[in-house]
């Protein structure tokens, strides 16, 4: 069922080894529609996958609050999946085991579940690949495996860590089409996260520009590009541009001081 999300005014601290305490997110207010896909963009070490643990149930916020369709929702590991940044698929499971895991943990049986994992290893033209091991899997493959993995246990709202950046421009592209293929068919609320200006662009309702840590939200981007979208069309870069301005000016890297010191 698409949900909305309103993080509200979300801090996140960590104890130092040396003492005190290292803040990462400070104050992240941010409120997502039903059956949006939103775009987190924010360069290494920003908070983002802080954020998404936060948001997924994982971790909880030092300060703040999550809400899904307007109620506060401490125990949210049911109903918000994450897809995470390293894609961490279990070595000695094969793949209709590894989609099946969530399942199993909610103690589905056994043929259910497998019927279940298997309708989406057909869905995502895996089916012949369901007896295989990881290992014997591209990253690109994985990388699916473990975007059904997350979607078989039919969360609310979907989170996705970086979940192609390692990926190559060729898989990277076509899985990103694919993704959008699932998203209008499920229309379920994603959050992604990503440093990658033209993947936000092409995939995204709008973008939310993190600061550096401790990370705030310094803008809302608005996508306004029809969908299907054209990655060479003339209004596509003109956005990836603005964008880019602006996220190169919210970055905490100084270039003229770096230049000095080199
Ligand atoms: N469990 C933790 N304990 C202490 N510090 C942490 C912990 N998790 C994250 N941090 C710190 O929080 C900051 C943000 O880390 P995070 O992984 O959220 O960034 P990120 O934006 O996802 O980076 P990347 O793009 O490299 O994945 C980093 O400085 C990191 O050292
Ligand atoms: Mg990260």
């Amino acid at each position: 069922m698409p949900t909305d999300l309103t993080l509200e005014h979300l801090c996140k601290s960590y104890p130092q080894t040396t003492g005190g305490l290292f803040p990462v997110l400070e104050d992240v207010c941010l409120h997502v529609e039903k059956g949006a896909f939103v775009t987190v963009l924010g360069g290494n070490g920003y908070g983002k996958s802080t954020l998404l643990r936060i948001i997924s149930g994982m971790e909880q916020p030092t300060q703040g609050r999550i809400l899904l369709n307007g109620q506060a929702v401490r125990q949210r590991l049911g109903r918000v999946g994450l897809v995470s940044q390293e894609v961490d698929l279990l070595p000695w499971r094969t793949t209709l085991d590894n989609v099946a895991f969530g399942l199993e943990l909610r103690g589905m049986p056994q043929a259910k579940r497998e019927h279940l994992a298997s309708a989406y290893l057909r869905a995502f033209g895996l089916e012949k690949f369901s007896a295989c091991y990881p290992r014997e899997l591209s990253g690109g493959m994985r990388q699916k495996v473990a975007i059904a993995r997350t979607l078989v246990t039919a969360p609310d709202i979907i989170l996705m860590d970086e979940p192609f950046s390692a990926l190559d421009y060729q898989t990277r592209t076509s899985l990103q089409c694919f993704l959008l293929q699932l998203w209008a068919k499920l229309r379920e609320t994603i959050v992604f996260v990503t440093h990658d200006v033209e993947e936000a662009v092409f995939l995204s309702d709008y973008i939310v520009l993190l600061s550096p840590i401790p990370a705030h939200v310094v803008e809302i981007i608005p996508v306004p590009l029809a969908r299907p979208r054209v990655r060479s069309a003339a209004a596509t870069a003109a956005l990836c541009r603005q964008v880019l301005e602006k996220y190169g000016s919210s970055s905490c890297v100084d270039n003229d001081e770096m230049r000095r010191a080199l």
